[in-house]
């Protein structure tokens, strides 16, 4: 059984995920990270252009232990810079490219077994899994996902700025809906949660209800 959420930036998305995963014991899929991880390879690379040529030999690992998904280049642990701002900034870039699309595609589709798996990114529902079991698209207002990125951030000890976290969302919604590439778009069999008025765990617990429910008509 196949579960993907779908969402922009900053909706909650990856943390229900993986919560959810955590809760009902499935196996959690970070594509995003699977982005940012290309996306430090390249910048390893001095952002060669001809890194793209030999997307192939990537050799990018993963796995999702103990509540965090990590995350190798050529067994070199990157987990936490893929968390970057420096990477954060440019990943829609490097994700907006159809052969970094198709590579990482290539690597979700070996990565599902046979096991419950869920999965979080844009296209999933759309483009990478159309026949997932269950297809759940999270949504918020840009300026209630700004003021939860502002206060994560803040509760890590980093220095965060409201304004400029919301206007970094809305970029990133504007590159990733208006790429010509698998665009961020809610498919149509997709059940919308929007999270604007739920808490975490609301969000967490009317996911797990949906699953739950799938389970049942299977
Ligand atoms: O969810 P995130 O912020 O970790 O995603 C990082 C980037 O990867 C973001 O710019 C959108 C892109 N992405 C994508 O294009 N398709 C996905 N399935 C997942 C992420």
């Amino acid at each position: 059984m196949i579960i993907v959420i779908d969402g922009p930036a900053g909706s909650g998305k990856s943390s229900t995920a993986r919560q959810v995963a955590n809760l009902l014991r499935l196996q959690y899929l970070d594509s995003g990270a699977l982005y940012r991880a290309v996306t430090v390879a390249w910048l390893k690379s001095g952002k060669e252009m001809s890194f793209f040529e030999k997307l192939n030999h990537l050799n990018l690992t993963f796995r999702y232990e103990n509540g965090l998904f990590r995350v190798w280049i050529d067994s070199i642990e990157v987990t936490n810079q893929i968390r970057t701002e420096a990477i954060s900034s440019i990943v829609s870039v490097v994700a907006s490219r159809p052969d970094v699309r198709a590579l990482v595609n290539q690597i979700m589709h070996k990565a599902i077994s046979e096991s419950v798996c869920i999965a979080d990114g844009r296209d999933l529902g759309t483009a990478v899994f159309p026949e997932a079991d269950l297809k759940i698209y999270m949504d918020a207002s840009p300026t209630v996902r700004a003021k939860r990125r502002t206060r994560e951030l803040i509760e890590s000890g980093d220095e965060a700025d409201y304004q400029d976290v919301l206007d970094k969302i809305l970029q990133r919604d504007e590159l990733d809906s208006g790429r010509d590439a698998d665009p961020l778009r809610m498919a149509e069999d997709a059940i919308l949660v929007k999270t604007d008025k739920l808490t975490f765990d609301q969000q967490v617990e009317l996911i797990c209800q949906l699953i739950q429910e799938k389970q049942k008509q299977q």
